[in-house]
């Protein structure tokens, strides 16, 4: 047992915190050691050849991992051993190519770049005494912008989802931005696309008012595209094709299980900047996944299935599993504090020393009823984010990871920003999103009503108000603050086998590297926040996995506030190498 030994007060979080720093290491706690797992260019599908970044070519990438790892599953299948999924959120070129040029990328570039994107499947074994290792297997798989995917659901066939290359609005080739995910109880891999509009050119040309305000929402690019890979593929020009974005932006599913199957976007979960989805099964046996709407001002998720969850792994289960998700009803979250008249948008606690109070799950669609008044249910399924806009939810600091604690039964979402919140015209804090210009973001709590899933109704209040516990801003779930490591930007979230919280984060606004942490979501040392690692410079802390036996997490954009003339990261190789994303397990030595 690593992170526990006997007689310690938290099973779970026995080790002595890292101090914030700015190394271009990965730190982990004495006692500890870590190896990488895989690095970007590393091989996936059996026969890849040898990483050159001289001489990348997209033939070698689609067998290779892909780029800016995020979202990390495992899923086991043996004695310690595990199919590792990862997800390859987006490419950074500048980085990636020795000789780029943003203005005129070559064609080779670019196909090497949608190569990168996607998912990889791979097998890992516990090594004695240590850390994950990849074995060769039949299990080898990558997913890529070229993968076919079947589009399931009630939105299947949309007249909004057809494009001169698929004219049936069932076939999209492949997935991208694939930001954080879930492994469902059938062992499958769900996935968010989440900035998917980055990719597109040419919104503004679309001259349909009805059309150009829904590309608007969903901040679809325009004029020339930062990659310019309309340059190279009509698709991403939606001035050509005009329904290419709302092929993005679904919850996808792989089934690791079998590297012939063809992976699916669920329509019936909404579309929006998905960052992940996260599945708990209900009272009734039913499936609720929860998933957040990672924009400024934006909301938070639940679906419920139609159909109930079979339990076991044959065939015939695991077929009626993975259509779950075809059919039940979409919900959107309001949240209303018990102290309205006591948040002021300075982080000050309330009256009654929480912030805290109820929050109802509004309908959205359930098959193909709509519960919003000048919405169809197609409309709800591809243009959610408006009919959310339209049924009242409540606008959150970007909510990012959402999962469901194993050990309580409670929800956890991270927020983790919102610079804008009480800027003039945006929405002003309140008790959900206490701290106008929020620049450390926090992280909430929620209980179903009667801990059942399906209800629709719930009771919340935020764990930490994130940030340097010596100001008066932050709160640490009623800790004392002079005990806690500090925090910044929570992203992904999971939990250990004895309930506590672990929060990776992105972006920290405090001026060291980004980090994952431990925090007790019970007893007296609830709120206790302490850091058990950071990344290199310029990188985010992703995908964490927490067993009893190690610690996984995908370090993304390793270096990516440096220049190729001034590269700022050499992990994981040093030297004078390329940062290279790469996936890193962690033990006890
Ligand atoms: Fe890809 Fe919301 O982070
Ligand atoms: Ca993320
Ligand atoms: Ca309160
Ligand atoms: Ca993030």
């Amino acid at each position: 047992v690593a992170l526990t030994r006997p007689g310690r007060p938290v099973p779970g979080t026995d080790f002595t915190p890292v101090a914030p720093n700015t190394a271009d290491a990965l730190v982990v706690p004495r006692g500890f050691r870590q190896n990488v797992v895989i690095r970007w260019g590393d091989p996936v599908v059996p026969g890849a050849p040898k990483f050159d970044p001289a001489k990348q070519t997209a033939a070698a990438q689609a067998k290779q991992f892909g780029y800016n790892n995020d979202f990390v599953g495992l899923i086991g299948c043996g004695h310690n051993r595990w199919l590792m999924v990862v997800n390859h959120e987006y490419t950074t070129e500048v980085q990636m190519f020795p000789q780029y040029d943003a203005n005129n990328p070559t064609r080779e570039q670019v196909e090497v770049a949608w190569a990168a994107h996607g998912l990889s499947v791979v097998q890992v074994e516990k090594q004695r005494g240590g850390g994950l290792k990849v074995v060769p297997s039949r299990y080898g798989r990558r997913i890529t912008l070229n993968t076919e995917f079947e589009v399931r659901g009630p939105a299947a066939g949309s007249k909004y989802l057809k494009t001169s290359a698929d004219p049936t609005g069932r076939r999209v080739r492949g997935t991208q931005n694939n930001c954080s995910g879930g492994v469902t109880p059938w062992g499958t891999v769900l996935s968010g696309e989440e900035n998917f509009h980055q990719y597109f050119a040419n919104a503004d040309k679309v001259t349909d008012p009805v059309a150009q305000a829904r590309l608007k929402r969903y901040g679809v690019g325009t004029g020339t595209s930062t990659r310019k890979w309309e340059r190279f593929d009509k698709r991403w020009d939606v001035a050509q094709e005009p329904n290419e974005p709302n092929r993005f932006g679904w919850v996808v599913e792989i089934d690791p299980n079998d590297p012939n199957s063809t992976p699916v976007k669920h329509t019936a979960l909404g579309r929006f900047k998905h960052e992940a989805a996260n599945v708990k099964i209900t009272r009734d046996g039913r499936v609720a996944v929860y998933s957040g709407d990672d924009e400024r001002f934006d909301y938070i998720y639940k679906f419920v299935s139609k159909g109930k969850y079979k339990p076991g792994n044959s065939a015939l289960a695991r077929r009626h599993n993975m259509a779950l998700l075809d059919e039940g009803t979409l919900y959107v979250a309001k949240f209303t504090g018990d102290n309205p008249g006591d948040i002021d948008g300075t982080g000050k606690l309330p009256a009654d020393g929480e912030f805290d109070g109820t929050g109802e799950w509004i309908p959205l669609a359930s098959g193909d009823k709509s519960f919003v008044e000048g919405f169809t249910a197609e409309e709800v399924y591809v243009f959610t984010r408006l009919a959310a806009d339209k049924a009242g939810a409540t606008k959150m600091d970007r909510p990012e990871d959402i999962e469901p604690n194993p050990v309580n039964g409670r929800i956890y979402a991270a927020l983790t920003n919102n610079t804008d919140r009480g800027a003039a015209g945006k929405a002003a804090a309140d008790e959900a999103n206490p701290r106008n210009g929020n620049k450390n973001g926090h992280v909430l709590e929620w209980e179903e009503a009667w801990g059942d899933a399906a209800s629709t109704k719930f009771a919340w209040r935020l764990l930490l108000v994130c940030g340097d516990p010596k100001t008066a801003d932050t709160y640490f779930g009623g800790f004392p603050k002079d005990q806690v490591s500090p925090i910044s930007c929570p992203d992904n979230v999971a939990f250990d086998p004895y309930g506590n919280l672990w929060i990776s984060t992105d972006g920290n606004a405090l001026g060291s590297n980004d980090g994952l942490f431990s925090v007790p979501v019970a007893g007296p040392e609830r709120g206790h926040v302490k850091q058990f690692l950071t990344v290199p410079v310029g990188a985010e802390t992703c995908g964490p996995v927490v067993t009893n036996d190690f610690v996984v997490v995908a370090v993304q954009h390793p270096g990516e506030n440096g220049t190729p003339a001034a590269p700022t990261s050499h992990w994981p190789d040093g030297g004078n190498s390329l940062a290279r994303p790469a996936v890193v397990s962690v033990w006890r030595d």
